[in-house]
């Protein structure tokens, strides 16, 4: 039996649809058994143990709230890094193998050069997170090795699906609400669609059951390709225009991060490396607007429009 813990949130919600779909036995909890209580999560694994031996625990939850969490660092502290230590410590004591969610910003995002240009963040590069959001992911990140070491931990970035707020929704609403838009295009990184994330997880537990175990330790997911947020804006508009979700014209103009200061610093570069995962896993990664294609194709069919 798998638990999905933050099955609720946008990347769990993906989740559950997909484990569902493969037919994996899987039990889900969100805020109602609270990560930063340990006697809670014991109390629910040990329910879950008398049924069926527990296997897996993927850990969806956190605090995500990027600027929220400068205001709100003991609260952010509890949920992404006592969370994750409390569960790592019930994956050990049951025998459960751990997938834990991380992400871009446990770097500083100003991008490492090679060869007069930006290369990919690699799983071996050093961490420098810069807000209390970041710093709270890295040091959840070191709470679960430390705890259990037999974890994988997957650091993704620029996340949209169906469930929840994201950059895909709020661009679809501004351009059916305005005349124009302005993107920033100072900032590069990889639009991934938490379905594809979510297929991948179950790759991984998947290729236990199959023999294959994926080796522990930390590995980078995204979408393939890489663009600012004006490019990717671009193209919501181009396909949000062909599928029918945006009725009206919009312009999409490109400005720059200073027109529209937010407490953290945004990273200018956050592409992932994700040679070793698509090694350990033997797969393709699709690229990220043939993804955004397939996402706005079902949410254009949800509302009848295609
Ligand atoms: N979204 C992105 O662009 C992005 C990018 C990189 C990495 N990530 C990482 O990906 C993972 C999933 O992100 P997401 O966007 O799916 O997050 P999300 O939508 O905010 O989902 C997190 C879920 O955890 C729940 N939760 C909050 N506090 C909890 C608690 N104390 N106990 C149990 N559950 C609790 C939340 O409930 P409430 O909604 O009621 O708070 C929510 O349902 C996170 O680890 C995140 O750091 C996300």
């Amino acid at each position: 039996m798998l638990w999905l813990i933050g099955n609720k949130g946008m990347l769990g919600t993906e989740l559950s649809l997909v484990l569902e779909k493969r037919g994996v036995s899987f039990t889900g909890t969100d805020r109602e058994v609270d990560i930063a209580d340990p006697a809670a999560l014991a109390s629910f694994a040990e329910t879950c143990c008398r049924k069926e031996a527990l296997t897996w625990i993927v850990n969806c939850a956190a605090y995500t709230a990027v600027d929220k969490a400068e205001d709100d660092q003991d609260f952010c502290r509890r949920l992404n890094v006592e969370g994750p230590g409390n569960i790592a410590r019930i994956a050990q004591s049951t025998g459960a193998r751990l997938i834990h969610i991380s992400t871009d910003y446990v770097f500083d995002g100003r991008g490492i050069q090679e060869g007069g240009s930006f290369r990919p963040y690699r799983e071996t590069d050093e961490t420098s997170p810069v807000g209390v959001y970041g710093l709270t992911k890295r040091d959840g990140e070191q709470a679960v090795l430390e705890n259990n070491p037999r974890s994988c931990i997957v650091r993704t970035a620029w996340l949209y699906g169906r469930h929840g707020g994201n950059f895909v929704h709020t661009m679809l609403r501004l351009m059916n609400e305005r005349d124009e838009v302005k993107v920033v295009n100072d900032q590069r990184g990889s639009p991934t669609w938490a379905q594809d994330l979510a297929e991948t997880l179950a790759a991984i537990v998947a290729a236990e059951t199959q023999d294959r175990q994926v080796p522990w330790g930390i590995y980078h997911y995204t979408n393939e390709g890489s663009i600012t947020w004006f490019d990717f804006a671009r193209e919501i508009y181009n396909q949000g225009r062909r599928f029918g979700l945006i009725k009206s014209d919009c312009a999409v103009r490109p400005c720059t991060s200073a027109e529209f200061p937010a407490k953290v610093t945004r990273p200018a570069y956050s592409v992932l490396d994700k040679t070793k995962i698509r090694a350990a896993l033997g797969i393709g990664i699709p690229a990220w607007d043939e993804s955004l294609v397939r996402y706005l194709e079902i949410r254009a069919k949800q509302e009848g429009l295609a």
